[in-house]
């Protein structure tokens, strides 16, 4: 039996605000491509809390840990009422230790043309992984405030492993270790010196550098086609894939896979965009980039090449384009319009 014949099992999580509207683009556009994906629909953030007064329920989790593969809208992360991000907590509980931020030009003409690149930053560790408490100084109770950071050696080789790998398979050409260890020599250094070794092991494969993490800030915005591929620790990680996602124009364009051994899920970088939910203006196309992801994932590749030139041709030839992105399009217009483009294909 070919790939194609079996349906693979993924849970849905469409999300909050716009989840909901940019999830039936999704679909849409998949039903198009013809894509063999069975859907185990499923709730969490504040659609959860409604439901059964639980961000994350337990057959939410339990879907995706026998799935070992979702989809996930954005989630509000209610204020108050003392409940923790689910998104870390989806993180953690799955431990989905590499976090994955391609950043590839879709409307040229912007600041920066021809972008490709690829930031692959360590999850679940760093300066994210360890304390963060106040102590008392001289009757402020908030007098003192210490962080510390957790790298091990393990979970260094794990990302740095995981980002030769994803590097030589998708035909990348380098990779750059992003660091800070001549001032953090032990928890920044670790991280040099194992991915230093794990790069030993792709020797005539994959050219390597290493980059100070502030030296990298500012060669990104003078000249990013210098960079390829990029593996780096929580923290940095976190602020340069912000930086990456500005080179090509932002949160409408910016997908993101979190992947570990027991399973992936695959969503946009934007939040849930309570602004403009219900009003028909939210661009999908953060989402549909990560449905490409996740087609790339499941060993689609074709069918994920065949969704970013129905995205490029409706974007760019078609001229259809959302509000965000100075067009008139509603959402549903736009996933129509993909939609005619996916099928005329195939
Ligand atoms: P946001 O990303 O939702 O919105 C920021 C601005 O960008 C807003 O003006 C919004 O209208 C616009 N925007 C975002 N996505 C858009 C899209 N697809 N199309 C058109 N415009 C779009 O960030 P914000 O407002 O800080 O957060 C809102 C909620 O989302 C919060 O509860 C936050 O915790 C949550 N959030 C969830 C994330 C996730 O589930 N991965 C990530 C970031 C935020
Ligand atoms: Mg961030």
């Amino acid at each position: 039996m070919t790939p194609a014949d079996s349906p693979i099992e993924a849970t849905l999580i469409p999300g909050d605000g716009i989840g909901p509207e940019i999830t039936d683009a999704v679909l849409e556009a998949l039903d198009a491509l013809d894509a063999p994906i069975a859907w185990d629909r499923q709730v969490a953030g504040v659609a959860a809390i409604e439901r059964c007064g639980d961000p994350l329920p337990e057959i939410t989790l339990a879907s995706i840990r026998r799935t070992r593969l979702a989809l996930k809208g954005p989630l509000t992360t209610p204020i108050g009422g003392g409940y923790r991000s689910v998104n870390v907590a989806l993180r953690n509980a799955l431990e989905l230790y590499a976090n994955v931020r391609p950043a590839r030009t879709v409307v040229p003409g912007g600041r920066f043309d021809d972008i490709d690149l690829v930031l692959v930053r360590e999850n679940l560790g760093g300066l994210y992984g360890g304390s963060d408490q106040f102590f008392a100084l001289d009757g402020d109770p908030h007098g003192i405030a210490v962080s510390t950071g957790i790298n091990t050696r393990s979970g260094c080789r794990r990302i740095a492993r995981f980002a030769f790998e994803y590097a030589v398979r998708a035909g990348r050409r380098k990779v750059t270790l992003v660091h800070k260890a001549n001032t953090m020599k032990a928890i920044s250094g670790l991280f040099l010196e194992t991915a230093r070794e794990v790069a030993e092991d792709y020797a005539g494969r994959l050219e390597v550098d290493d980059r100070i993490v502030d030296a990298c800030a500012m060669q990104l915005v003078l000249d990013p086609w210098r960079f390829d591929v990029i593996v780096t620790t929580n923290l940095f990680g976190d602020i340069l894939s912000e930086e990456i996602a500005g080179l090509v124009g932002g949160l409408g364009f910016a997908p993101a896979a979190n992947i570990g051994e027991r399973g992936a899920i695959f969503e946009a970088v934007h939040g849930s965009a309570p602004d403009i939910a219900g009003t028909g203006r939210a661009n999908p196309v953060a989402l549909l980039l990560a449905t490409a992801l996740m087609l790339e994932h499941v060993g689609h590749p074709e069918l994920a090449g065949r969704l970013r030139a129905g995205i490029d041709v409706t974007l760019n030839a078609d001229k259809v384009r959302t509000p965000d992105i100075g067009g008139s399009a509603s959402t549903s217009e736009f996933a129509r319009a993909l939609a005619r483009r996916l099928r005329a294909r195939s």
